[in-house]
Order: C-alpha cells, then structure tokens, then sequence
C-alpha cells in the first residue's frame, strides 16, 4: 500500500470547501493506502495564536478530522508537536537549505511582506513541512494547489540530501492526487469559500444546522437571466451550486441542470443534498465532541505509531550526515 501524508492546520471550524475540496478524499484514500494525517500545531505557531486556542483548536481539529470520517483503525491521525522528529528533522534539512531557495516562496512573500518583525518561523515553515512529509516516507501528498511550491521544494531537499549522503528519504510524487470540489463563497461566487475572509453568508459550516444550511442556500448569489445553465465563467453562482450539488450527489453538474427550470427548486434540492451529505459528519461530530478523552486516545495511538515510523527515518537521516549517534 503506498504511503499518503497530508497536514492539516489546527484552524477551527471544517467549512464545505475544506470538506468537498480535501478532507472526503483522505476519507476515501485511508482505505486503499497507508495514510498518515498530521494536525500541524507547530506550523499554527508561525503566526500569532493564544496558546489557548492553540490547544483547543488542536483537540477540535482532531474531532473534526475523526466526525469527517477519518477512521482511526484503518489510518493514522497524529499531532505534530507530539512527535518530536518533526523538529529535529527541521534542523537537518535547514542545513541544507538555501536562503534563497525559501525567499522565493509565494506564501512566504504573501504572509511576510517584507515585514521586519516577520518570524523566522514563517520563513522556514516549508522545510517544517518537508521534514512531515519525508519522515514517512511518503509517496503521495494531497494538498491543496496553493501548496504546490511546497510540496517541490520538499522534493528538491530529499533529492538534494540523497545526493550528498546516500539514499536516506522516499522522494514524493510531484502530482498532487486528484482534488476534489473546488467550492466558491456563496456571496462571493469569484473567491474561494474561506473562514478567514469574513462572510458568514457565503460560508457553510460542516456542522451548520440544516434550517442555516437550507438559508444560505437560498440566498446564495446567483444571476438575473433565469436560465439553469452549467457555465462557470459567465454564471458563477449559479455553477458554483451546480459544483456543490454534483460533488454532494456525485453526478455531473451538467446533468443535473438539465433537470431543472427555476432557481428556486434547484437551490432547494441542492439544500437537502447537502443537509444530507453532513448529517452523519454532524453525527459523529457530536458523538466525539462528547468523548473527548477517547480523541485524546486516538491521538496517543496515532503519535506512538508516527513515533515509530519517523525516529526510524530520522535516525537514518543522523547517521548519514554524521552525527555520533548513542
Ligand atoms: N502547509 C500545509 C497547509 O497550509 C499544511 C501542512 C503542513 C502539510 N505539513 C504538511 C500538508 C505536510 C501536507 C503535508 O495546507
């Protein structure tokens, strides 16, 4: 079984455009693969966060991933911070590493804008990410695009290391799995549906009750030509329902226009197909949310066994470069 790893950040509440547009697809690759998923508690630190909510979003993030569907018996959810090979690789590939290489991340630019205060931190978050990534060896990581440029300079680092200290990491796939949904704001059918651009309209919540889910719907923006038409360049709202209804119902978006005439219906019936694909997420969600001694033992059997698969890699790693080991 090939190795998937991804990372997820601990940023609280699951929206449907994280759900149809990632988590579901681990969901259905713990079944077929050796997946390992990694709340990044020590990336959430590059930015400014209460340690308080540091903590809770961590525990949240983990309930969130196991109500999505995340099954703790066929994959492994683990903590990042909980592992501590995920620092002491850090340091390694840092050494490897050229200034040059991390200024030309996007991400780096976008978030750090040439502040002087930016952290250090932020500035070597992709080699934090390379080390998650080559700690298990993993072969395929689904991400999202925006962190394509990761995901190479991830590959760069295990191909440059292999080269000047023998053969020590898997070199990921540069293909990204395919991605699911990508789901647009509800107001905003030009922008991606984001928690962090502010639009409580335009943003459904994996555990939105259903008079909400049925609400926002409804005012979803769409156009004025009345025409149920799949056409995401000319009508976007209108498409961007389309998108949700096929991702929720698994048919094409095409097929299911041809079924209706008014807005109106369509809206509603998207509604329910929704309301019905996050129902059992709500389930569990509420089930976990109840239990969360037994997510805090998910997470303890998820760390033992990351433990185990990464001090084995970091060792291979310290003993190539040549550290004296015990
Ligand atoms: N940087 C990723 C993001 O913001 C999260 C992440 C951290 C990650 N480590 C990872 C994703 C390892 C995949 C593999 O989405």
């Amino acid at each position: 079984m090939a190795r998937v790893l991804s990372g997820v950040q601990p940023s609280g509440e699951m929206h449907l455009g994280n759900y149809l547009g990632a988590v579901r697809q681990w969901v259905s690759h713990q079944q077929e693969h050796d997946a390992y998923f990694c709340i990044v508690d020590l990336h959430a630190l590059t930015i400014e966060i209460e340690p308080q909510h540091l903590r809770e979003r961590t525990l949240d993030a983990a309930v969130n991933l196991l109500a999505a569907g995340l099954d703790p018996a066929l994959c492994t959810v683990f903590v990042q911070s909980q592992v501590p090979e995920h620092p002491r690789l850090t340091w390694l590939l840092e050494c490897t590493t050229a200034m040059g290489e991390l200024r030309r991340m996007t991400q780096f630019k976008d978030k750090g804008r040439g502040q002087e205060d930016v952290r250090v931190g932020l500035f070597t978050y992709p080699v934090l990410m390379a080390a998650d990534i080559l700690l298990y060896d993993a072969e395929r990581v689904p991400v999202g695009d925006d962190q394509r440029q990761h995901l190479e300079l991830a590959r760069d680092l295990a191909q440059r290391f292999n080269q000047r200290f023998g053969t020590t990491f898997v070199v990921p796939d540069a293909a990204i799995p395919q991605v699911g949904a990508r789901v647009m704001d509800l107001q905003h059918p030009e922008r991606k549906m984001s928690k962090s651009v502010s639009s409580p309209l335009g943003t459904i919540g994996v555990l939105d009750d259903p008079a909400d889910i049925e609400r926002k719907i409804r005012k979803a923006v769409t156009d004025t030509d009345g025409d149920v038409r799949y056409d995401p360049s000319t009508k976007p709202g209108l498409s961007n329902l389309l998108d949700i209804f096929a991702a929720a119902s698994g048919r094409r978006p095409q097929e299911i226009a041809s079924e209706y005439q008014r807005y109106g219906d369509l809206k509603r019936d998207a509604a329910d197909a929704v309301i019905e694909l996050l129902r059992p997420v709500r389930e569990r969600h509420g089930e976990y949310s109840a239990d969360l001694s037994g997510v805090r033992a998910v997470l303890e059997t998820g760390a033992r066994k990351a433990h185990e698969v990464a001090s084995a890699t970091y060792l291979r790693a310290a003993e190539a470069v040549g550290l004296l080991m015990r």
